[in-house]
């Protein structure tokens, strides 16, 4: 390890297994950027404020610029010798300045950079969610017009309820990506990134310096020019704030629960027995022992991660319960589950959108599924309502006539009149049979106002 940030009360070397448990540096690198940027802010604020000269100040804007590049480039590789990617980026700068990068650390603390670093991660991650979601929206949206005239059994509990439209089945979907992004934009909106509060009681530099230092930096920092930084307006509260990250990782597992309930579906539906779609070749895996097997592996990790999205949330949860307030070194926890949310999401939004958009329907397969009479039963009943019989008696007529049906083998349709009117006069059989029909059926669904597609 290299000097630490904080050694001068020590008289003895941190322990090894206290290094390697203590580190963060494996996975907070990928706030380097974000920490740079505070870097340059906190240079302009530190001129502003007479801490440093224009010429220092210069000198550090150029040092912090080439580490900047180090990690445009990629050219960045973990290295455990540094404790945290703060520490590292100090160390990087020290290299290229000098000693003069000591005095970068003038009214600052890790405490304060650290949530600044994050709630900036958070913004750009949000931004690159909310385009993938955009993406595999509109694919939903052309699988469902390129399939605008199918009609499937809808389920309920698994079992075959009544016919849908497969768009407005695809369209379900849709609402519920609709809602994500809703949520993830608001929640993204909503984060303040603050500078200021120093370790817990603030700095010494005056507040108004902090929103001027961040307007020119902005400016040279193109990639993050729609920020909006400000001064801090409680100092305890910034570095003990984590609800951003629990509000995050809230959304991130919805999404993931909604993907997963979506990936289901299309796993059942792929299976021999239903036979409803054809997933490409492309999107599925094999067997290494079963030769014939084409599986949907895909879609069962997606199902798979929803597991660990929610694990991710409930570890923050717990992390941050019962914490005293300000910062406590738990809440460096935060950032494993953090990442791995926002990259799982974003990876499983990418890959459901290559199957979406290469998915089959069998829709001659979907068309035998329509027969079955039962999915026909709660339109026998608006039949006999229609005539005039009260809702539970029809209810009661049409389900006694189902079982019969289902007890003696016989289709209603192939049932001699004067049996069916046994169950109620009212039944007239050529105008039930015509009820039988999956188009008739979806059409008397007045309550749905349609779309084009
Ligand atoms: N790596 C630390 C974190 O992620 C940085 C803050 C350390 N602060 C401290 N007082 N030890 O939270």
């Amino acid at each position: 390890m290299v000097e630490k940030l904080w050694g001068g009360r020590f008289s003895k070397k941190t322990d090894l297994s206290v290094e390697e448990f203590a580190k963060s540096i494996q996975y907070d690198y990928k706030l380097a950027k974000f920490d740079l940027l505070g870097s340059a802010l906190h240079v302009e604020i530190l001129k502003e404020s007479g801490f440093l000269s224009s010429f220092e100040a210069n000198r550090l804007h150029l040092g912090l610029q080439s580490v900047y590049r180090q990690f445009d480039k990629g050219e960045f590789r973990i290295n455990n010798k540094y404790e945290d990617i703060h520490t590292y980026i100090h160390y990087q700068l020290q290299k290229i300045v000098g000693d003069l990068a000591l005095k970068l650390h003038t009214a600052r603390s890790r405490n304060d950079q650290v949530v600044f670093a994050t709630k900036c991660y958070c913004k750009v991650a949000a931004r690159d969610l909310l385009r993938d979601i955009i993406g595999l929206k509109k694919s939903i949206i052309s699988l469902a017009q390129r399939h605008r005239d199918i009609i499937i059994p809808g389920f309920t509990h698994m079992q075959h309820a009544q016919p849908v439209y497969l768009k407005d089945y695809l369209k379900m979907y849709v609402e519920m990506l609709e809602r994500d992004k809703s949520r993830l934009a608001y929640v993204a909106n909503n984060i303040n990134i603050t500078l200021g509060a120093g370790a817990l009681a603030g700095t010494p530099i005056n507040y108004a310096k902090y929103a001027s230092g961040a307007s020119k930096i902005l400016k040279k920092y193109k990639e993050f020019s729609e920020f909006n930084i400000k001064a801090t307006i409680n100092s305890l509260d910034s570095v003990s704030d984590r609800d951003f990250v629990i509000e995050l990782l809230n959304i991130l597992s919805i999404i993931g629960i909604h993907l997963s309930r979506f990936a289901e579906d299309l796993i059942i539906w792929s299976t021999k027995e239903f036979n409803f779609v054809d997933i490409d070749e492309s999107f599925c895996t094999g067997s290494s022992l079963m030769p014939h097997k084409k599986n949907p592996d895909v879609l069962e990790l997606i199902r798979g991660y929803s597991g660990r999205l929610t694990g991710n949330l409930v570890s923050v949860l717990i992390m941050m319960k019962g914490l005293p307030f300000t910062y406590n070194r738990d809440m460096q926890l935060d950032k494993e589950p953090l990442f791995d949310s926002f990259e799982k999401a974003s990876q499983e939004i990418r890959v459901l959108n290559g199957l979406i958009r290469t998915l089959r329907f069998n829709s001659a397969q979907i068309k035998e599924y329509l027969k079955d009479e039962s999915l026909y039963a709660t339109d026998l009943v608006y039949y006999l309502v229609n005539k005039g019989v009260p809702f539970k008696k029809a209810h009661t007529i049409i389900g006694r006539l189902v079982k019969y049906s289902v007890d003696n083998s016989v289709l209603i349709k192939d049932m001699p009149e004067r049996l069916i009117k046994k169950f109620s006069e009212k039944l007239a059989k050529d105008e039930i049979i015509r009820l039988f029909d999956p188009v008739v059926s979806v059409r008397s669904k007045r309550s749905i106002k349609r779309a084009r597609v």
